[in-house]
């Protein structure tokens, strides 16, 4: 299926490709080579090569909607090849150990090994240049990738190559659009110095990756890196914005100067005790701080707005919430659980949604988001519940933040409706039920 797709893709997007194809056979200019399926010299491209100084004798340009090797006897139809011009795909049943493509120096096309269980070492000598898109997948015996020179690849993506442990890439490699590694043995990715922006920047499941450093400054999409080893070093110094960002199970971060996420930026289950983000000036969706158990030094003083929710839940080491001195507008709901002593929100002006605040701590005053100055709220979502020293405080507001209803329970007293109700606010549950951290962003009204 997937083979199809990309088949299709390269049909749509290598038309001119195509049509050059049939034109080339017009141009035959060394019949007496055996045209499998087509080695021809275009005139043009030898004008090309000979304006960049190379020598053309013997480059060798096969061309075709695609090349499948499904054996390694299938090599025979490419190994001559300096330039494809056109799919290259190893199928499932490619039979070798290796597959060595060593006069490749050029694909213009998609290079995708799927599904193949006996390739343990891809090797590409000369390759530069792969115009389409690079897909390694479920490749359960490859340890080995030698691309010692290429220069550019429009998508990588690597996903299920678990035992691949050596990737020998340039640093200065130019991704156009997505990196993508999955489930594999590398322990390091330093491998994308000279590139300043993608689309997708996605690194996953990868046991034993230790450190993850690259310069990139824009990420166009997603940028996600959980469930690597938990000593991951994420280093990306150069990053300015993110579409969105996902962080989960490192060990330190460091995104000296990230100053825009904007859509939801999370950090979940994360070793790491700081987290400095004093560059960062605007979230366009929800911020989720969760579960971070040793979290204690946080540096979000430069954040004047989050639109979506703000959610900072089960931190155990964070003492107090108050990393966000410059904050004054929350576009949707307040959710912050966990054994914190006090929030301090000096600049907060506005929350759109509701705020629910939940401590184990006896030192936490709930007055302050219970009991507004002149009757008035910065809270209009309709509800302000803050629940420390045993006592759980319940307002009501209006659409201007008055408050119409106020309640206190002593919650030390075990009751059967409240522990429901308790239940339903946890964000766990609201995981579960496929609401997510986005829900945080609409949740107006808690009951
Ligand atoms: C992140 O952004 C990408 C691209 O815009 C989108 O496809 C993806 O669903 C987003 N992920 C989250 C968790 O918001
Ligand atoms: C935070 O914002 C202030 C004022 O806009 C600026 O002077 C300061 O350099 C910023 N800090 C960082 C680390 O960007
Ligand atoms: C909120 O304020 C607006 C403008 O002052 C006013 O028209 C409206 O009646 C108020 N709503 C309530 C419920 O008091």
């Amino acid at each position: 299926m997937k083979l199809l797709i990309s088949t299709l893709t390269l049909l749509l997007s290598t038309k001119d490709a195509a049509a050059k194809v049939i034109n080339w056979n017009d141009y035959d200019a060394f019949p007496q080579q055996v045209l499998k399926p087509h080695n021809v010299e275009p005139p043009h491209l030898v004008q090309n090569f000979q304006k960049r100084g190379q020598s053309t004798m013997g480059r060798i340009t096969c061309a075709n909607e695609n090349f499948i090797l499904s054996s390694s006897n299938d090599l025979k139809s490419i190994e001559h090849c300096h330039e494809i011009v056109g799919d290259l795909i190893v199928t499932s049943t490619f039979d070798s150990p290796v597959l060595d493509l060593y006069n490749l120096q050029t694909l213009k096309g998609n290079f995708v090994i799927e599904d193949c269980q006996s390739l343990i070492r891809l090797s590409a000598p000369q390759l530069e240049n792969v115009q389409g898109d690079f897909t390694l997948s479920s490749l359960t015996s490859l340890v080995t990738v030698e691309l010692p020179t290429i220069s550019h690849v429009n998508s990588l993506t690597w996903k299920v190559l678990p035992i691949l442990s050596q990737a020998d890439l340039p640093k200065d490699i130019i991704v156009d659009k997505n990196i993508i590694i999955s489930d594999t043995s590398l322990s390091n990715i330093n491998d994308f110095q000279s590139i300043k922006d993608v689309e997708i920047f996605n690194v996953n499941n990868n046991r034993f990756l230790e450190t993850i450093k690259t310069n990139v400054e824009t990420v166009r999409g997603q940028l996600s890196i959980h469930a690597n080893s938990r000593e991951l070093e994420l280093e990306m110094p150069y990053l300015q914005n993110a579409e969105n960002l996902t962080v989960r199970d490192t060990r330190s971060v460091w995104l000296p100067n990230l100053q825009r996420v904007n859509t939801n930026m999370e950090f979940i289950e994360n070793l790491f005790a700081d987290l400095d983000l004093s560059s960062l000036k605007f979230v366009g969706g929800t911020l989720g701080i969760i579960d971070n158990s040793n979290l204690h030094n946080l540096d979000f003083n430069n954040v004047t707005e989050v639109q979506g929710g703000l959610m900072v839940t089960n931190n155990i080491n964070m003492e107090k919430i108050d990393c966000f001195k410059s904050l004054k507008l929350v576009g949707g709901a307040i959710y912050f659980e966990g054994t914190f002593t006090d929030t301090d929100f000096p600049y907060l002006r506005l929350v759109k949604g509701s705020a629910f605040v939940k401590t184990t701590s006896n030192d936490m005053n709930c007055n302050k988001w219970v009991r507004p100055q002149n009757g008035r709220s910065i809270v209009r979502g309709g509800k302000i519940q803050c629940t420390a020293s045993k006592k759980q405080n319940s307002i009501s507001l209006d659409e201007n933040g008055s408050v119409t209803e106020t309640s206190e329970r002593d919650i030390s007293i075990p009751k059967v409706v409240l522990s429901n109700y308790a239940s339903k606010l946890t964000y766990r549950n609201w995981v579960a039920t496929g609401l997510s951290l986005v829900a945080v962003a609409l949740l107006h009204n808690f009951v």
